[in-house]
């Protein structure tokens, strides 16, 4: 057979294994083709949010409205129990992480959420929310930024903004949707224990941070990484009587519109897809019950069309006693909120407010209001199309970009408050004592919310502590020498850095009633360096201003770090002079704990006013 030949045929033996396999290709796809049936519009994501929802109301049945309105704990629902009750969502609180503490895992947890979800006969997804509200918080590895009082100092919107974008691919990397940040509450006195998630004490503070808003969900909800943020916490947190943590705030409307509405109506304005009620009382009557606030004012007067989500057990606190009834899930339900984080009595929840709608004291209207508000954020966001974790992003979890956003965030925030010269601190020919509980202790200078939910002290997380920057800052003719109780200091140093403050804590555990002072270590250090006549620079890392009048005098330099977070050495950097310091107070200073609560235009004279802040002068 002449080669030619053979070629031929080879030929036409390919062509002919060709056609046999797209016979039987088209075979095999024709009967899939020919009968399948044209997709349910909530399915089709070239139809409007407004259609798909509709759609899928229309298929919902009871079970699957009702279960849509609860967010359980990781830790009190397997994906298989949520997805058998159709629970709308997830959420891990403060410290809820998986073991082991890994995004991945992270991933892998959310991952088998959604499967579950996706898995139900409509293939509603989860939705998955977590406090990620000064970085990823909860994950081991992750950057963690300064809390809101420093990013209030740093007077900074841009910044902010880009700290909420570099959250958001962290969360993200973790399959993450929902962050219930930022707190846009105003505080007032700062003996309240969550002050420190407070932006500043005017509505100005928050509503020019409510940039992180814009950096959490970017251009669009169904954009990269873009996660849905939540406002929080209506309203009026930050005004309670005495700084008592879910207590009431006993003020006027017209002043509660002038002091604590304003972030919000800003976020609003911003996009923000979710606002989380408040746990205090407004004149008495608890925030989680109350329909004027919920639904007149925030629905309806400022036209809120996101999510309304519970607080952590809130509508337990209507009546005053433990445990919720179902007069108060009734009751809150009608006030307007949507979404209710009921961690473990999710049954109990779902057969009250069966009951409750049985019995015509539940609207089905509001049902259907609250199913409205939810899908509309998960079609918005692109879970339908994208249920599962982009995976992409974990290598944005505690990068070196992000890390150095943090630092650049830590100096940015630091206030020097006295400097009688001995500031910036010479890197050359220098012989520095460093001294104080908080000067090596990254958990210290992370504070609450910081892997567990009150946060510890100790190495709690990677990163650098102040110490480590001030032995990074200087040159190999000086000299650094560290004790924390200032142990072996004698009057042959230059200078002695001492940082003091708070240990970790969150929400209630913080609230300080009667006390804003130093603690006997601080002062016991303190005292001892004082002796030895070396200049002192004393640090503060604290949620919060401290009493710390009587001490000021000793002092030669004074820098108020708040909670820096993982990059403990932007504090060095301003110690040093690689950057002058442009922090300005977002919170008055009080001369005593007795002057609280002391904010901006009250008539009283605080040790130091609202917008204060020193820079060094031209060298
Ligand atoms: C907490 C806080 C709230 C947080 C929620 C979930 O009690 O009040 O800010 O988002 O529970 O952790």
């Amino acid at each position: 057979m002449t080669s030619r030949l053979r070629v031929r045929r080879k030929a036409r033996r390919t062509q002919t294994l060709l056609l046999t396999g797209l016979f039987l290709t088209s075979a095999v796809l024709a009967p899939v083709t020919a009968s399948a049936a044209p997709k349910p519009i909530y399915q089709d994501p070239k139809q409007p949010v407004a259609k798909r929802v509709d759609d899928l109301l229309r298929r919902m049945s009871l079970d699957d409205k009702l279960g849509q309105m609860v967010q359980a704990e990781r830790n009190g629902a397997t994906p298989a129990q949520a997805a058998r009750l159709r629970l709308g969502s997830i959420l891990s609180g403060g410290g809820s992480s998986p073991a082991p503490n890994t995004a991945e895992s992270w991933a892998n947890t959310y991952d088998a959420y959604q499967r579950a979800a996706v898995d139900t006969p409509l293939g509603i997804p989860t939705i998955y929310g977590v406090d990620a509200v000064h970085g990823h918080n909860n994950v081991w590895g992750a950057t963690v930024f300064p809390h809101n009082v420093g990013l209030g100092a740093a007077g900074d919107p841009a910044l902010v903004q880009k700290i909420g974008r570099a959250t958001a691919e962290e969360v993200s990397a973790t399959g993450i949707d929902w962050d219930f940040a930022p707190c846009l509450c105003v505080v007032r006195d700062e003996r309240w224990g969550r002050s420190y998630e407070s932006f500043g004490e005017k509505p100005e503070d928050a509503i020019r941070n409510s940039t992180v808003i814009n950096g959490l969900q970017g251009g669009s909800l169904n954009g990269p990484a873009s996660v849905l943020a939540t406002a929080k916490h209506f309203i009026g947190d930050g005004g309670t009587t005495g700084g008592d943590d879910q207590g009431n705030t006993e003020i006027s409307e017209q002043e509660l519109r002038a002091v604590h509405l304003p972030p919000f109506q800003e976020a609003i304005k911003r996009g923000v897809g979710s606002v989380m009620v408040s746990y205090n009382s407004w004149n008495g009557v608890k925030d989680h019950g109350n329909k004027f606030l919920i639904t007149d004012l925030l629905k309806n007067e400022l036209k809120f069309g996101g999510i309304v989500v519970s607080d952590w057990n809130g509508i337990d606190q209507i009546d005053g006693q433990t445990g919720f009834t179902a007069a108060e899930v009734s009751q809150s339900v009608n006030a307007g909120i949507d979404m209710f984080m009921v961690p473990h009595d999710y049954v109990k929840f779902l057969t009250l407010l069966r009951a409750e709608l049985n019995a015509g004291r539940v609207a089905p209207s509001r049902i259907e209001d609250a199913n409205r508000r939810i899908l509309t954020k998960k079609f918005e966001l692109g879970l339908f199309e994208r249920p599962l974790t982009d995976r992409s992003y974990l290598e944005t979890v505690g990068s070196k970009e992000h890390r150095d956003l943090a630092r650049q965030a830590v100096r940015a925030s630091q206030v020097v408050l006295k400097n009688d010269g001995v500031l910036p601190l010479a890197k050359k020919d220098n012989k520095i004592f460093v001294a104080g509980k908080n000067a090596n202790d990254i958990g210290n200078q992370a504070g609450g919310w910081t892997i567990s939910w009150q946060g510890q002290s100790g190495p709690a997380i990677p990163g650098s502590t102040v110490l480590d920057g001030i032995k990074a800052a200087v040159g190999k003719s000086s000299t650094v020498t560290y004790d924390r109780e200032a142990d072996g200091i004698d009057a042959g140093y230059q200078a002695a850095v001492v940082v003091v403050g708070e240990t970790p804590y969150a929400e209630g555990a913080g609230d300080r009633p009667d006390d804003l002072s130093l603690d006997a270590e601080d002062l016991t250090t303190l005292a001892k360096v004082k002796a030895t006549g070396v200049p002192v620079v004393a640090v503060l890392v604290s949620g919060r201003p401290l009493d710390i009048a009587k001490q000021l005098p000793q002092w030669n330099g004074f820098v108020a770090s708040w909670l820096p977070g993982s990059e403990g050495a932007g504090v060095a950097d301003v110690l040093f002079g690689d950057y002058k310091p442009t922090g300005k107070l977002a919170v008055s200073w009080p001369d005593s704990v007795a002057q609280e609560p002391v904010n901006a235009g009250d008539g009283k004279t605080p040790l130091f006013p609202h917008g204060f802040g020193l820079t060094y002068p031209r060298r």
